[in-house]
């Protein structure tokens, strides 16, 4: 199946929350994903599609630093359970972080796969200096460039019960 990577359309939502569904087994991250985008606090949402069908997602959204809007947060992300472990997911980081250094972000988080996020340059390291609820083993950062802060507290948007 030829897979290609399209922006998000709003006509693609309930799709999309099928696909994190399917690929995560539960609903939380499909509701968090609406509420990202309800709330205006998506910053970039890339689908990958198949012949007819989205088969993967990645959402990024605005952190604030001690207030400011200068971060930006990985997820959800999720490929369908049939082509995960195929490339996808890699394809939809590497588009999305791309996109994001082109826009002028420095300063990416994620919480997640400790074993999966370090192939695209996070790390723990990156992310102590940093508070957050999330902090410790599978919350990571990624930067950009070398701008932004070094250190601050962290403020998720609504979607993730903040
Ligand atoms: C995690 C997920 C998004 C990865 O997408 P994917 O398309 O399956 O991953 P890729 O095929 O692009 O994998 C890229 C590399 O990461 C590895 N990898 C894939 N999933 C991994 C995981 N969960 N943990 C560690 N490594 C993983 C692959 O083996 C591959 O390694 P290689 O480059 O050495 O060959 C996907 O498996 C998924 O949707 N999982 C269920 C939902 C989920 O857990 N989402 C992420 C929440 S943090």
């Amino acid at each position: 199946m030829d897979i290609g990577l399209r922006p998000f359309r709003p006509d693609y939502l309930d799709a999309i929350v099928e696909v994190n569904e399917a690929g995560f087994g539960h609903a939380d991250e499909g509701r968090i994903t609406r509420a990202l985008h309800a709330d205006g606090d998506s910053i970039l949402s890339l689908v990958a599609t198949g012949n007819i069908e989205i088969v993967g997602h990645i959402e990024f959204f605005r952190i604030r630093i001690d207030g400011a809007p200068v971060g930006v947060g990985l997820g959800p992300m999720c490929v369908l359970p049939e082509l995960q472990q195929t490339g996808v997911g890699a394809r939809l980081i590497r588009l999305g972080l791309k996109a994001l250094e082109g826009a002028g972000e420095s300063l990416v988080f994620v919480l997640g796969h400790n074993t999966y996020y370090p192939k695209f340059g996070f790390s723990e390291a990156a992310a102590k200096p940093f508070t957050s609820p999330w902090s410790g083993p599978h919350f990571m950062a990624l930067r950009l460039a070398p701008v932004g802060p070094e250190t601050g507290t962290l403020t998720y948007p609504k979607a993730f019960g903040g």
